[in-house]
């Protein structure tokens, strides 16, 4: 039996569409032809001079939705008229001109994006900003919402009869293309293409987004890139004791695997980035409710995380060094499933007792953060949807972080403050060690509700020991069953845009 064959495939799912691209205009806005231009305004109390034009070719409706306060450039508003010629402007609020940064222009943008995407616009354009921000942030962050926005998935679906296409050209209309905003452009482009490639293999169905499915992305990736690539089957990884792996994918038909990817833009000590890559979490033996479970396909949104990111650094290639670890596989349950009470000898040597089955994450993650030594890192974060306590906590707005490089997390809650994928720091004080003792291993892997992330972090931090280590807990953050403003329902490709800042940040 080939034990990684998928099910029923409607279509070539590995394929990886062409992502959207964004280019830099100087032209008028008067003067482009795009079916659709977003204009983003800032709050007030009358018709902007900018969109006079537009408002006399609507037939004063403008004045009139100002008159009404209907639109008044308030945060997330929006407004569809139809100007000159019938052509579609989209009016997109950006609030207050005196609190406006970055992350609100990328909002517009991502509202501006999902719009057109609903319109079916396929050309769009943006008019630049009237605003007192940096010209390359500004550039990088209308690339980045507008390509997030517009993002979706029908791979699955027939197509719409008559076809709705794809966003797939978007000028913004500046006065003259300056360096600095080709620059901040590029980097938004990056960013976005990764953080379509994290979404895309988030949103894929467990049959078909297996871990030798994540393997081969990641091989496809790296051969793309000229990056190095190393993939252990579960013979190679019981070879290196990898045993806190086998034991979660003993129980599946899909065999787990273990990626190491590096990108050597630098020489030097490397940033190790760590992903859980559960293709599929049942809870095992401990099994989940049904309620919801489907919700488990998300559950390698780190190691989709961690690939969008090296996509980024393929496209960008940056002076840095980055390896990129994802120990995956699914937890199933079966005759031979691995079960509670088993104690388990980590590759670090470090025994677990296995009190829950269904706190299979953290057993990856310690295999692959003591493989993390052998790079001798400068710095070690692992990312993963790791417990239901962090929703409870944080909801769906800001990722946990814990570690214990202070250094380290400023950095990363930095960069999450610039890519508006924001962290809150969980204390890793030592009273909660106590939480996962166990009386006949090292350690058990679960402490009980109280305190569920923080356990699990110290978990993690007991395979950490000697490391500059970090880890972010997004099991609030990677996808959403309600429809934002921002995006559609599904997967949010979160901690691409931080680990690009952060890792930008390093050059
Ligand atoms: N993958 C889940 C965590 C999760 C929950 C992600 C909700 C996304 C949404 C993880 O493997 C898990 O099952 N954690 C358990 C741990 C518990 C058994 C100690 C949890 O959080 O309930
Ligand atoms: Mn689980
Ligand atoms: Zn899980």
């Amino acid at each position: 039996m080939d034990s990684d064959a998928t099910g029923p495939v409607l279509v070539p799912l590995e394929r990886i569409p062409m992502s959207l691209q964004v280019a830099l205009r100087a032209v008028e806005p008067a003067a482009h032809d795009a079916p659709l231009l977003i204009v983003p305004v800032v709050s007030g109390p009358t018709v902007p001079a900018l969109l006079q034009s537009i408002d006399d070719a609507a037939g004063g409706s403008l004045a009139a939705a100002w008159q009404h306060a209907d639109f008044t450039g308030k945060r997330d508003e929006t407004l569809l008229v139809y100007g000159s010629g019938g052509r579609r402007v989209l009016l997109v609020g950006l609030g207050d001109a005196g609190k406006l940064t970055a992350n609100g222009i990328r909002r517009a943008a991502m509202i501006g994006g999902k719009r057109a995407r609903t319109l079916g616009a396929a050309t769009i354009a943006i008019r630049w900003p009237d605003v007192e921000i940096d010209g390359e942030r500004m550039a990088q962050a209308l690339a980045e919402g507008v390509a997030f926005g517009s993002w979706h998935f029908g791979d699955l679906k027939k197509p719409a009869d008559p076809p709705k296409a794809p966003v797939s050209t978007v000028d913004i209309l500046v006065k003259s293309v300056e360096p600095e905003l080709a620059r901040g452009l590029a980097r938004g482009n990056a960013i976005a293409a990764g953080q379509a490639f994290t979404r895309r293999l988030q949103v894929l169905p467990a049959d078909t987004c297996t871990p030798a499915f994540l393997a081969d992305r990641a091989t496809e990736l790296a051969n793309r890139h000229g990056m190095k690539i190393t993939v252990l089957d579960r013979a190679a990884m019981e070879k290196e004791g990898m045993h806190a792996i086998l034991a979660v994918g003993r129980g599946s038909a899909k065999e787990p695997r273990f990626i190491a990817i590096e990108y050597e833009g630098a020489e030097g000590a490397p940033v190790v980035l760590v992903g859980k890559g559960v293709t599929f979490d049942t809870g095992g033996i401990s099994i989940k409710p049904a309620q919801s479970m489907e919700e488990m396909k998300y559950d390698m949104s780190g190691a989709a995380a961690v690939l969008g990111t090296f996509e980024m650094l393929g496209t960008l290639r940056p002076a840095v060094r980055v390896v990129g670890l994802i120990p995956s596989a699914e937890n199933m349950l079966s005759g031979d499933a691995y079960r509670p009470g088993d104690v388990v000898r980590s590759h670090l040597g470090k025994t677990i007792e296995v009190l829950n089955t269904d706190a299979e994450g953290r057993l990856l993650l310690a295999d692959a953060l003591s493989w993390s030594r052998r790079y001798q890192p400068a710095a070690v974060v692992d990312c993963a949807t790791l417990t239901g306590a962090v929703v409870i906590a944080l909801g769906h707005t800001l990722s946990a972080v814990m570690g214990t490089d202070a250094p380290l997390i400023e950095s990363l809650r930095r960069a999450g403050e610039v890519a508006d994928e924001r962290l809150w720091e969980l204390p890793l004080y030592d009273e909660f060690r106590d939480l996962i003792k166990s009386d006949i291993a090292d350690m058990k892997n679960t402490g009980g509700r109280p305190a569920g992330s923080i356990s699990a972090g110290w978990f993690l931090r007991e395979f950490a020991e000697g490391l500059p280590w970090a880890h972010v807990d997004i099991a609030g953050t990677a996808y959403t069953d309600r429809e934002p403003a921002t995006q559609v329902k599904g997967p949010t490709g979160v901690l691409v845009r931080l680990f690009s800042e952060f890792l930008l940040a390093r050059v």
